[in-house]
């Protein structure tokens, strides 16, 4: 009899799953498959093949995959290597609170590399993925101008409180809030244009936005203070760090794979005004596979030019954690590291540290999201970068960093047992 068990059934999507096969014949070639429908209806499906041992078992902690969408001892792989079955598809959870991504895991005799509806499978079964665990509430935010949505965690609290940005494309992402505050954080994610009432495109950053929504949140009963935390991606991290080095609320802040100059939007603050490094559009470079690589659009951290337009890092209060993927295809987001690190030694600000991780593209977000080199972004397919397994781990270990980091300088999290 065979059987096919994935442990636990309903988790938290950054947390690991155990697939185990039993009641094969040794050396039985087997496929296991995993598929899942976003809400979107596009589909992912990821698969490998494996060879029973003497036993008639498949113990995904030990035995390698011969072949499919990695090789070798993979314990997640079938869930970091889903493939959308449309071009150019990033996997993203909309809505956190109303449902889990279901992910289903078949197991196949021999190897099937698009099971068809003719093949049956020797056994079936469905995770849950969740993306905010049992007792954390959602609120909309719309107070004075802030724009986005706080989650709070069960209990009294009072919890450490951060602020979660994300990038150039605009609009309000909340997966990973959801994520850190099922971890005992307070989290607002935080929109700053193309949402709700705020302006469509970016022009200008603001402080006094950003300045607005920290106060609110540290009004917050739940939230324990003095000071708060910031997480930004991309143009997020940009002006995460931007806003731990203006304001005196933000105490850690943590900027994965984003600039650290002022690039395309100039930054003001009351009579403070940092100019914009200009991009160059005219320095895309097309791909053979027609996709657009935009390395070369943002000004270089090197240029005597982009010092007019440097973040003035070595102000923060605080300590920063870059976190920089090395195949980051749409920003030299080591070299501006690097930069900003640099600058603030020279000022003798010694507690800037940096993670550079080996094949990790530009999106590197919480475990579970599976890698997207390219995706569309205002109708452009545009290349992030990286490298299946090596991006996958580089989110296992940067996630696990980035809450250590904030315990250490925000103060224990509610419930890390969550
Ligand atoms: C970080 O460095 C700055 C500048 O040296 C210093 O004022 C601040 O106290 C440090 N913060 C922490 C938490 O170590």
């Amino acid at each position: 009899m065979v059987h096919l068990s994935v442990t636990p059934e309903s988790s938290l999507a950054d947390a690991p799953v155990w697939i185990v096969v039993a009641g094969l014949v040794p050396s039985q070639i087997v496929t296991l498959h995993a598929s899942l429908t976003d809400e979107k209806g596009v589909r992912f499906e990821a698969r490998a093949f494996y060879r029973a041992n003497n036993a008639g078992e498949v113990d995904l902690k030990q035995a390698p995959a011969l072949g499919g969408d990695y090789v070798g001892v993979w314990p997640m792989g079938l869930f970091s290597s889903l493939k959308p079955n449309k071009m150019h598809h990033r996997l993203m959870k909309r809505d956190v609170m109303g449902s889990p991504f279901h992910i289903q895991i078949s197991l196949y005799d021999s190897y099937k590399v698009m099971p068809s509806s003719m093949d049956v499978p020797l056994k079936t079964c469905t995770v849950e993925r969740w993306y905010v665990a049992p007792g954390v509430e959602r609120f909309q935010i719309k107070t004075g101008r802030v724009r986005g949505a706080l989650f709070v965690p069960p209990g009294p609290g009072p919890f450490p409180g951060v602020i979660d940005l994300f990038g150039g494309g605009g609009g309000l992402f909340e997966f990973r809030a959801s994520l850190l505050a099922s971890k005992g954080f307070v989290v607002l994610a935080l929109a700053y244009f193309a949402y709700d009432d705020l302006p469509q495109t970016l022009t200008e950053v603001n402080l006094e936005y950003f300045e607005e929504a920290s106060i609110l949140l540290l009004k917050h009963p739940k939230v324990r203070g003095p000071g708060l935390g910031v997480i930004g991606l991309s143009k997020g991290a940009e002006i995460a760090l931007a806003i731990a080095t203006f304001l005196p609320q933000i105490m850690a802040a943590v900027c994965i794979n984003g600039a650290t100059c002022m690039n395309g939007a100039s930054l003001r603050f009351g009579d403070l005004h940092i100019p914009a490094l200009p991009y160059s559009p005219e320095r895309i470079v097309i791909t053979e596979m027609g996709t657009i690589a935009s390395l070369h659009v943002w000004g270089d951290p090197q240029d005597e030019s982009s010092q007019a337009s440097a973040i003035p890092v070595e102000k923060a209060l605080g300590p920063v954690l870059f976190v920089v993927g090395e195949d980051d295809k749409s920003l030299k987001s080591k070299l501006y590291a690097e930069a900003a690190i640099a600058r603030a030694k020279k000022y003798g600000k010694n507690n800037c540290t940096l993670l550079s991780y080996p094949g990790a593209g530009h999106l590197i977000e919480p475990p579970g999201s599976p890698l997207c080199c390219i995706s569309q972004m205002h109708q452009r397919p545009l290349q992030w970068g990286g490298k299946t397994e090596l991006h996958a781990k580089a989110q296992e270990h940067s996630w696990k960093e980035i809450q250590k980091f904030f315990e250490l300088h925000l103060g224990p999290p509610g419930n890390s047992n969550l």
